[in-house]
């Protein structure tokens, strides 16, 4: 199977009422693990990469990688660039073949953000790839850049309709209370908030941050419109967790095959567990 549009997933989402996990891959065996687990459960799944991981792994890597993971799968399969920055990044992974973007313009002014998401609608569009975008700030550290609690700041349901409107944009991430990373204590999520915007955006609306919030909180997100949730952290830490774990067990440890391979088990485990909470089973 080729990469399909996001937007295919994500519409199927929004109409069926149940959500796909955005998962994020840093290596070969994020991806390993996060597709075996999507394939064991008749998943569509929604790969996705940072800049950060990009340039960590090598967009010719990442191309090649994910071409070989979809060759001889069943379950449609997006490839999604994470909070890109700039009109140039989106557009760099668009023509490797990236089959959806995100371009974050959250932290500039709405008018900047309206002006920079719209570029990028109509030339993601030209060529039928899918375009997230994000309105209002949500906290915490992805990769590298960190926005403090105090610069957070919620969605406002006006301001997304006029969002919307004026981009044409796909998807939509909304700051609802989530944030990027480790929690330092329990997530509280706006759940009105994200029924107001759902009520009056008939739409996939994005929830970043997923990691560390519990299987309540994200099980009624979804059930309140959330369509798309993004979850990196929690991967992170079970595989180096399962890493961490065997090098205790055994020092002398040193072959990467005895040690990464149980680590990306790990992750398939986890991202069925996330699965089965977001209820995206058996919908590819
Ligand atoms: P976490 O790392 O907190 O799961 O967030 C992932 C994310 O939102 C990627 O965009």
């Amino acid at each position: 199977m080729n990469l399909v549009p996001m937007a295919d997933i994500l519409n199927d989402a929004n109409q069926r009422g149940y959500a796909v996990g955005g998962f994020n891959i840093n290596n070969l065996e994020f991806l390993q693990g996060i597709i075996n687990a999507a394939e064991e459960l008749n998943s569509p799944l929604i790969l996705q990469a940072s800049e950060g991981a990009i340039s960590y792994m090598g967009i010719e890597y990442v191309m090649a990688m994910v071409e070989a993971a979809v060759s001889d799968t069943h379950i449609p399969v997006a490839l999604h660039l994470d909070h890109g920055s700039s009109f140039e990044k989106t557009m760099l992974c668009i023509r490797k073949g990236f089959s959806s973007v995100m371009i974050d313009a959250s932290k500039k002014s709405f008018s900047e953000n309206v002006e920079i998401t719209k570029k990028v609608v109509e030339a993601a569009h030209a060529v039928g790839v899918t375009v997230e975008a994000e309105l209002g700030k949500v906290g915490g550290t992805e990769d590298d850049v960190t926005v403090d609690e105090k610069d957070a700041t919620m969605t406002k349901p006006a301001e997304a309709v006029e969002f919307v409107e004026k981009t044409g944009v796909d998807a939509l991430a909304i700051a609802i209370g989530t944030a990027h990373g480790v929690y330092k204590g329990d997530p509280e999520l706006d759940f009105a908030r994200l029924e107001t915007i759902k009520s009056k955006l008939d739409m996939p609306i994005v929830l970043h941050g997923a990691s560390g919030v519990s299987a309540k909180d994200l099980a009624k997100a979804v059930k309140l419109g959330i369509n798309k949730v993004n979850v990196n952290t929690d991967f992170q830490q079970v595989f180096t967790a399962k890493i961490r774990e065997l090098f205790k067990a055994d020092a002398d440890l040193y072959d990467p095959r005895k040690y990464c391979g149980p680590g990306r088990d790990a992750i398939t485990e986890k991202v069925k567990e996330k699965i089965m909470i977001l209820g995206s089973n058996d919908k590819a």
